[in-house]
């Protein structure tokens, strides 16, 4: 019987605004401090999209640095996976804008809504697209500019979040590398605790809307938090099982950046070592859908991920979603 092909990740790229906030910056706008955020979250300074440019824009930067990175030509993607909570536009789908701007046409988009876990529900897409052997060559991209929907107004969340981009490409293995797994789980009862509700047809842009603050992120942070450090050390415990793999298999740990106290105790769940963790939130915040593939290609760039190195990827995000996924490069 012949055996199901694998996928593989065979670029990367990143694409990071120039504007940049400080904690010392928000010390000036709301009523915190550089040592509370410092403490409590791990963060250090979140990177910030221009005027006039959009969550298409990083995902086409992005998408050009990976396929230069893995010598191929934009005429050769047949797919193109787009994870955002923040896309330009209701429709048509980001995936599409950024397609037009690449020139990609040979090739399908879609956007994923899977919030903070969205690129590794891209990753297990793209892997079983090119497994069944309906795709080629797919293209999945992080991106978000998650500062358009901040409210600079409350400190319990605006200190958290960053915009950015991150690509991968993704191919047929040519044997034993590749995705060797993928875990993805949702659990919609827990919505409330972390959403922007105004930005889709339940609540019109309004004065009454407006005036609500609909159009922005709210979150219970302490009750996310909770859920978090579970969810993830599930969804880290749930993979490890499904590739009969344990913690010493795993070279480097790469989870969503959202806070280091989460990814400690993810790590410590998987029994992983803080020497393959792999952290970059205090240059970043936390970027949702584009968190893991920009420490991806941070970590492939800085030697940490060389050939049949091991990584592990872990997320959580609104909707309740988490997802995790085993690759060897
Ligand atoms: C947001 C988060 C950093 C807050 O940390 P926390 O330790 O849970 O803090 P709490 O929300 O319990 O708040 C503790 C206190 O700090 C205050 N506080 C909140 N934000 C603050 C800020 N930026 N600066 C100073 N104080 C702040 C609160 O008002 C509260 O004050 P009180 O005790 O007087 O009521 C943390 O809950 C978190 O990371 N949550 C999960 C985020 C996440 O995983 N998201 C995943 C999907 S994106």
């Amino acid at each position: 019987m012949a055996s199901i092909p694998r996928s593989m990740i065979v670029g990367t790229g990143v694409s990071i605004p120039s504007g940049i906030l400080t904690n010392k910056d928000f010390e000036k706008m709301v009523d915190t401090s550089d040592e509370w955020i410092r403490e409590r979250t791990g963060m250090e300074i979140r990177h910030i999209i221009e005027d006039g440019r959009y969550t298409s824009d990083l995902c086409t930067d992005a998408a050009q640095k990976a396929l230069a990175d893995a010598h191929l030509h934009v005429e050769e993607v047949d797919m193109i996976l787009v994870a955002t909570v923040t896309g330009d536009m209701g429709f048509p789908s980001t995936s599409c804008i950024a397609q037009e701007k690449l020139g990609a046409f040979n090739s399908a988009a879609m956007d994923i809504s899977a919030a903070c876990s969205g690129f590794i529900y891209g990753i297990a897409l793209g892997d079983a697209l090119i497994a069944s052997g309906k795709n080629k060559t797919v293209l999945v991209i992080g991106a978000e500019t998650l500062s358009r929907i901040t409210d600079y107004t409350d400190r319990s969340t605006c200190v958290l979040f960053g915009d950015g981009a991150g690509a991968v490409v993704m191919q047929a293995s040519d044997g034993e590398r590749g995705v060797l797994g993928t875990y993805l789980k949702s659990d919609g009862r827990f919505g409330d605790l972390l959403r922007v509700e105004g930005l889709g047809t339940r609540y019109l842009p309004t004065h009454d809307s407006l005036d609500h603050r609909r159009h922005f992120i709210k979150m219970e942070g302490n009750k996310v938090f909770k859920e978090a450090v579970t969810s993830m050390g599930d969804a880290a415990v749930q993979i490890l099982k499904q590739t009969q793999m344990t913690g010493d298999d795993v070279d480097l740990l790469i989870t969503h950046q959202a806070n280091l106290r989460i990814i400690d105790a993810t790590a410590k769940r998987a029994n992983i070592p803080p020497e393959r963790v792999f952290i970059n939130l205090e240059k970043y915040g936390n970027t949702s859908a584009a968190s893991i593939p920009i420490a991806l290609d941070e970590a492939i760039k800085a030697g940490r991920l060389g050939m049949d190195k091991v990584a592990m990827l872990a997320a959580f995000g609104s909707g309740f979603t988490w997802a995790s996924a085993i690759v060897r490069f």
